[in-house]
């Protein structure tokens, strides 16, 4: 999934194409050519956001007009980025609320999808899903503008030793859910084991002195917790895969969950192909969401922008690039249509829609906004009246990976001990989410339910009281979860880096972590680092 959507080029091999050596270097040296600043070597990363005293140090007034079309995350960061310096920003957004994808779904919230099906949420008050974005790495900048903006964070469990990891179509194992423990001890062992037998019988020896083959062999018994090599470095199973019985007081040691399955069937199981989601650098703990609905993040946006700035219902129809500035042309929520003027149009809107709308900026464009494919992207939150993943399972939060078409079940990382909490029944892409995004929602919901039921038992069905889906392709303005390119060095993806005239693109679909909020949290970051610079080199 990652491999198609994230491309294969490197960050600088990135910006090398683009020609970008980095914005806010530009921006700098471009005050510091104006003898106002130092120009410091700035780290192609940083971000130095645009000041109010900018303009009036190089003699200009504050009021340079950006229309934004798309009140998403992009396109509210540029605003409130913007604004930081007063710029004059307007953006129009076609839905009647902020955040484009980082959407949560409450009690009350209603949603008609592209084919005309309207759900409405019955969560009880205080339980949410995040239908969109719900996971934060620490390295992301949506980290730093939760810190600017107040948003308070608490732990996302984005991995969980007590979850479940469920194969029902593997060559082993299958149809039964194993613990992410136990299939994590098993996989590791048994690796250890295999390992250690071949460097104590000299396989490595081209490779590996007898002290590295000391070393080794320590550390394969610390990793994979193998006998020694009295025992031949057998893997037999160890507390590390869990209790049938749990410790308990005086002589209760507890009953080790044994024995483990056989070397062929865990390898058979696949389930040790899951393990590398630790290691990856976007969905390793500690990850974060914000406290109450990853929607503050858009909400606080909003407010530090001004209500008055956004305005609702606002589809645009027409772009126009002109020799002093560019004109943007949209269907009000009165269905009237508008016309207005601006030094510079930002369209962060997804590339799929941008392209029908009206413009005078090229085939070039329409050609390279229609080349990322969208995805298919779905989530299911179930409603549930008990908790029972925590009293009768012990999962507090978590993730449990299928090879089914739920592809993941998600336990809420919130109201720990609560009556009652929503399970993301699933979270999946591509043909699966759009086998769910054909059916009805009571027709989601059931195959979900019957799907889960498989690891979880009857309550899975029983303890249901509500539930919401969302297909992120079939919902009016986004189109789909997210947009990969084939080639993010191709000429398409150049030329929307660029601006063409006084139009501007930004999204995380013109970024290097697609699907994420940091991409268009820099995606923005770059547009207005580059429109700033403009200004004050005029
Ligand atoms: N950011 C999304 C998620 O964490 C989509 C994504 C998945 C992006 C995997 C990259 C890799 O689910």
């Amino acid at each position: 999934m990652r491999k198609k959507m994230v491309s294969q080029t490197s960050r600088r091999d990135f910006l090398r194409s683009v020609g970008v050596s980095g914005g806010a270097g530009v921006l700098y040296s471009a005050i510091g050519a104006l003898g106002l600043a130092p120009a410091p070597q700035a780290h192609a990363s940083e971000f130095r956001s645009p000041r109010q005293g900018d303009f009036t140090s190089v003699g200009l007034r504050n009021g340079r007009k950006v229309i934004i079309l798309g009140a998403g995350i992009a396109g509210l960061a540029a605003a409130y980025e913007l604004r930081k310096a007063g710029y004059d920003c307007r953006i129009l957004e076609a839905k009647n609320r902020p955040g484009g994808r980082n959407w949560t779904v409450r009690g009350g919230t209603t949603e008609t999808d592209l084919d005309g099906r309207t759900q409405t949420a019955n969560f009880a008050p205080g339980h949410y899903m995040n239908a969109g974005p719900a996971r934060i790495p620490q390295s992301h900048v949506t980290l730093e503008y939760c810190r600017e903006l107040g948003v308070p964070l608490e732990a996302f469990a984005n991995q969980n030793a007590n979850a479940y990891i469920y194969h029902e179509n593997s060559a082993a194992l299958a149809g039964k859910p194993v613990r992410w423990r136990t299939a994590k001890a098993d996989a590791y062992g048994y690796v250890s084991e295999l390992l250690a037998k071949a460097t104590d019988q000299g396989a490595l020896d081209q490779a590996l002195t007898a002290t590295d083959k000391e070393r080794l062999l320590e550390f394969l018994k610390d990793f994979g917790d193998i006998k020694g090599r009295d025992d031949n470095w057998a893997y037999t199973g160890s507390s590390r895969r869990g209790y049938s019985v749990e410790p308990g007081a005086a002589f209760e040691a507890g009953t080790v969950l044994a024995p483990p399955p056989s070397l062929s069937d865990v390898i058979a199981s696949g389930l040790g192909l899951r393990f590398s989601f630790e290691f990856d650098y976007q969905q390793a703990m500690m990850m974060f969401q914000p406290v109450g609905g990853m929607d503050a993040i858009p909400r606080a946006l909003g407010e530090a922008i001004g209500s008055g700035r956004i305005e609702y219902g606002a589809r645009a129809t027409a772009v126009t690039n002109r020799p002093d500035g560019a004109s943007v042309t949209w269907v009000n929520a009165q269905g009237r249509s508008v016309t207005e003027y601006a030094h510079f149009v930002i369209a962060a809107i997804p590339p799929m829609v941008m392209a029908r709308v009206q413009h005078n900026l090229g085939s070039n464009v329409t050609a390279a906004l229609l080349s990322p494919q969208p995805w298919e992207a779905g989530k299911i939150g179930l409603d549930y009246r008990s908790r029972w993943w925590e009293t009768d399972e012990r999962i507090y939060g978590g993730v449990t990976p299928t090879d089914n078409d739920l592809c993941s079940i998600w336990y809420p990382s919130y109201g720990y001990h609560g009556n009652r909490g929503v399970v993301i029944g699933y979270y999946n892409a591509l043909e699966p989410a759009a086998a769910y995004g054909r059916l009805s929602h009571a027709d989601r919901e059931s195959r979900a339910v019957s799907q889960g039921v498989k690891i979880h038992g009857e309550k899975y069905r029983t303890e249901l009281a509500s539930s919401f889906s969302v297909a992120w392709h079939r919902t009016p303005f986004i189109e789909g979860g997210w947009a990969g390119w084939s080639s993010q060095t191709g000429t398409e993806y150049q030329t929307l880096n660029r601006p063409t005239g006084n139009v501007y693109f930004a999204g995380d679909w013109l970024s290097n972590t697609i699907a994420w909020q940091h991409g268009a949290f820099t995606s923005a970051r770059k547009v207005v680092t580059e429109i700033h610079t403009r200004v004050l080199a005029r």
